[in-house]
C-alpha cells in the first residue's frame, strides 16, 4: 500500500494560490478588497508592467500590529469571522465583509515576493514583513502613516508552470484596470487612484474622489455620456427573508457597445461575473439590440444574505441564488419596465459629428451654383463627409457595426440610397396646427424625405423618423401585446392554408416552436416530412410572405438555440426574439410613399407604444434637432 502523507504547508499554499491568484488582476482584487474591509477611505493602486513586475496597494484603513501581521500571513487566519459564526452552526453567508477565508495573503506570499507594511490607527510606529515565495526575509519596524501598504513583486517568478500562462503586460493591465473599476463602482464613498509605471514614467489612469453619487461614479468610470443615455434603476421586491433590491444605471439600448465589457454587476456589494445575471441582462435587452451588440450598465442587486451563497467560486466572482428563477425574473422585468419609461429619451439629439457636418457647410461662392458636396475637391465642409449611403451607418462607437442588421437592412439601405439619388422630398401645405398638437412629443408630420424619413415639427424642435425602423418596432410591440392578452384577436385565418416546403431540420425546429408561435397568432403545423402548413398569420403582419417568414423564423430559432455563450435564453425570450423577425416581415419598407395621415398615425402610435424609441437592433427610430440646435446652425445662438 502506498504511504499516505500530509502535504507540506508550502505546497498546500501554492496549490491554493493557483485557484485564488491565477493572474495579477486576481492578486490585485484580493488586496483592494482587503483595503475596503479595513475601512479605508482612500485606496491607491500602483501597477508596474501590468502588475507582472509590481502591484502596490496603499490604504488608510485600520492597519495591523506586528502580531496580527504575522497571523495574517498564515492560512485560514482571518479577523473577519464574527464570533457568532464560529461553531458548528456558523452560517458563513452572514459575513458582510468581502473577505472571510483568510486565504488571500498566504496564497500570494507563496508565489511572489510580498511586502506588507502597516501601522495601526493610533500606534506610534509601523511594522514591515517581507516574505519571498514563502520564506520570511524581513520582520522589522517601518516608517509610514497609519494604514497599510502591500507590495507584490515578481508574481510567479519562481513558479514557471504558472508564469507560462500569463498573458502580455498589456492584457494583464486591462484585467487589473477592470478590477479597480468594478470595486470603485461598488464603493462610491471611497476615493480611488490608479497609477501605472512603465518606461520610467508614471501615469494616473483613475482619480476618483470620495463620497461621489453612485450615478456620478458610474459615469466617471464608464463614460461621461452615460448620464444622458441611461435610466436610473430603483426597485424592490419582497422575498421570504426580507427585501430584494435592484439599483443602478442602465444604458439605453441605442447607446450600445460591441463588447460586453461595460456590464458591471454586483451582488450584495460584491462585483460578480455571474452567468445567471449576464443572461438576465441579455434577456431584458434581447429584442432591443442586434445580437452582436451589448448593453452598457451597472446593476446592484442586494438581497438577504440567506438567499445567496457567495462562496462557490475561488475568486468569489460567481454566486448561487436560492431562487434563481425569481432573481432572473426580477431583473428582466425590472430592466424592461425602466427602459420602457425611459424610452422617450432614447432618441438622442444628433451626435456631435453630425452637427459638425451641418455647421461646416461652406457658404456658396457667388456664381457657383453647384452645392458644395457635388463639387470636386472642395476642401472643407460636406465634401469631407462621406456621401450617402455610407453616411447612413457612421462607424460610430454607439452604433451597430457593419452588417449588424443583416442582409435585410443592407437591402433597405440600398433602396433608400437609390431613392436619395433623385430628390423625393414632399412637403405638406402649412395647415393650422390644432392646439393639442403642441403636446405631441413627436410633433406633426410635415413631409417625407427619400420616401424613408418622416419630417415632423414638434413644439421644441425638428423630428426625423426612420419609418421602417419605427414601424418594425410598433409591429413587434403589437405582436407582443397580442401574445400577452388573451382577449385580443390575434390572427387572421387563411382561406386556403399555405403550404411551405422547407428542409426537414427546419421543419423540426418550427414544429417544436409551433405551440409558442400560436400564442402570437402564427398557426402552423407539420405537413409531411419536409413541408409546413400555415393556417393563420398574426393580424399585425397579415400581408407577410409566408414562405419567407417561415424560413427566417427557422433560421432565427436555430441561432438563438445555440446562443449559449452568456447564458442560454429561456424559451419565452427566444420567442420574443422570433417576434422581431416576424415584425420585420410585416412592416412598412423604407422607400414607400406615406400619406400625411399615415405619417401622423405612425407618430401617434410611437408616442403611445413602450420602447418605440429604438428599433429591434438598438438603433434610434427617431432623432430630434432641438430648436436651440437649429438656431445654433444659423448662428443665432
Ligand atoms: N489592508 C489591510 N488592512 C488591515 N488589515 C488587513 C489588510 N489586509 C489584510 N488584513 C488582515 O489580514 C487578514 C488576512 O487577509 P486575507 O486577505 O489573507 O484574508 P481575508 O481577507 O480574511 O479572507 P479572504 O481570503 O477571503 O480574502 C485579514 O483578515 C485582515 O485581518
Ligand atoms: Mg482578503
Amino acid at each position: 500500500m502506498p504511504e499516505i502523507r500530509r502535504l507540506p504547508s508550502a505546497l498546500v499554499n501554492r496549490i491554493a494560490a493557483g485557484e485564488v491568484v491565477e493572474r495579477p488582476a486576481a492578486a490585485l482584487k484580493e488586496l483592494v478588497e482587503n483595503a475596503i474591509d479595513a475601512g479605508a477611505r482612500r485606496i491607491g493602486v500602483v501597477l508596474a508592467d501590468g502588475g507582472l513586475q509590481r502591484i502596490e496597494v496603499v490604504d488608510d484603513g485600520c492597519g495591523m500590529g506586528p502580531e496580527a501581521m504575522a497571523l495574517a500571513l498564515e492560512r485560514h487566519a482571518t479577523s473577519k469571522l464574527p464570533d457568532a459564526l464560529i461553531g458548528p452552526d456558523g452560517a458563513i453567508e452572514l459575513v458582510t465583509t468581502l473577505g472571510f477565508r483568510g486565504e488571500a495573503l498566504p496564497s500570494i506570499a507563496s508565489v511572489a515576493r510580498l511586502t506588507i507594511e502597516s501601522r495601526e490607527q493610533g500606534a506610534s510606529e509601523g511594522w514591515r514583513r517581507v516574505v519571498d515565495h514563502g520564506a520570511l526575509l524581513a520582520d522589522e519596524p517601518a516608517a509610514l502613516p497609519p494604514g497599510t501598504r502591500v507590495r507584490v513583486e515578481e508574481l510567479f517568478a519562481k513558479v514557471p508552470a504558472r508564469r507560462k500562462f500569463l498573458r502580455s503586460a498589456r492584457s494583464e493591465y486591462a484585467a487589473c484596470l477592470d478590477v479597480v473599476r468594478r470595486l470603485a463602482m461598488a464603493r462610491p464613498d471611497v476615493a480611488f487612484t490608479l497609477e501605472t509605471l512603465g518606461d520610467g514614467t508614471k501615469r494616473t489612469v483613475l482619480n476618483l474622489q470620495a463620497d461621489e453619487e453612485l450615478a456620478t461614479r458610474v459615469a466617471r468610470i464608464i463614460a461621461h455620456e452615460l448620464k444622458d443615455n441611461s435610466v436610473a434603476i430603483e426597485l424592490e421586491r419582497d422575498t421570504p427573508h426580507g427585501v430584494m433590491r435592484l439599483t443602478g444605471v442602465a444604458g439605453l439600448p441605442t447607446w450600445n457597445r460591441g463588447v460586453a465589457d461595460h456590464q458591471y454587476l454586483f451582488v450584495n456589494g460584491r462585483p460578480v461575473k455571474d452567468r445567471l445575471l449576464v443572461g438576465a441582462v441579455r434577456g431584458a435587452y434581447a429584442d432591443m439590440l442586434a445580437r452582436d451588440r451589448h448593453a452598457v450598465l451597472a446593476l446592484f442587486l442586494d438581497l438577504p444574505p440567506q438567499d445567496v451563497d457567495v462562496n462557490v467560486h475561488p475568486a468569489k466572482t460567481e454566486v448561487r441564488f436560492r431562487d434563481s428563477a425569481g432573481v432572473r425574473g426580477f431583473i428582466v422585468s425590472g430592466l424592461r419596465q425602466a427602459l420602457a419609461t425611459g424610452d422617450r429619451r432614447s432618441a438622442q439629439g444628433p451626435d456631435r459629428g453630425a452637427m459638425a457636418r451641418w455647421q461646416a457647410e461652406p457658404i456658396m461662392e457667388q456664381g457657383d451654383l453647384l452645392p458644395s458636396r457635388l463639387r470636386e475637391g472642395a476642401g472643407v465642409g460636406m465634401s469631407q463627409a462621406p456621401l450617402w449611403p455610407q453616411q447612413a451607418h457612421p462607424n460610430h462607437d454607439t452604433r451597430p457595426g457593419p452588417g449588424a442588421g443583416g442582409e435585410r437592412e443592407g437591402l433597405l439601405l440600398r433602396e433608400a440610397a437609390l431613392a436619395w439619388s433623385q430628390p423625393q422630398g414632399r412637403a405638406e401645405e402649412a395647415a393650422p396646427v390644432p392646439a393639442e398638437a403642441q403636446a405631441y412629443p413627436l410633433g406633426i408630420a410635415r413631409g417625407q424625405v427619400a420616401n424613408t424619413y418622416i419630417v415632423a415639427e414638434a413644439a421644441d424642435g425638428l423630428v426625423l423618423v426612420d419609418q421602417h425602423a419605427a414601424h418594425e418596432r410598433l409591429v413587434l410591440e403589437r405582436l407582443r401585446a397580442a401574445g400577452a392578452d388573451e382577449s385580443v384577436r390575434r390572427s387572421q385565418a387563411l382561406l386556403v392554408p399555405d403550404v411551405v416546403e422547407m428542409d426537414e431540420v427546419d421543419c423540426d425546429r418550427l414544429e417544436d416552436a409551433a405551440g409558442g408561435l400560436a400564442r402570437y397568432g402564427l398557426v402552423i403545423e407539420r405537413f409531411g416530412p419536409s413541408a409546413m402548413l400555415v393556417r393563420a398569420v398574426p393580424s399585425a403582419i397579415a400581408k407577410a410572405d409566408t414562405a419567407k417568414l417561415l424560413t427566417d423564423l427557422a433560421d432565427d430559432i436555430a441561432k438563438h438555440g445555440k446562443q449559449e455563450d452568456s447564458g442560454a435564453l429561456l424559451l419565452a425570450e427566444r420567442l420574443e426574439l422570433v417576434l422581431a423577425t416576424m415584425a420585420c416581415h410585416g412592416s412598412v419598407r423604407a422607400g414607400r410613399v406615406l400619406s400625411v395621415a399615415e405619417m401622423n398615425a405612425l407618430l401617434r402610435e410611437m408616442e403611445a407604444t413602450p420602447r418605440s424609441g429604438q428599433c429591434n437592433h438598438g438603433r434610434p427610430t427617431w432623432v430630434k434637432l432641438s430648436m436651440e440646435d437649429v438656431e445654433k446652425l444659423f448662428g443665432r445662438h
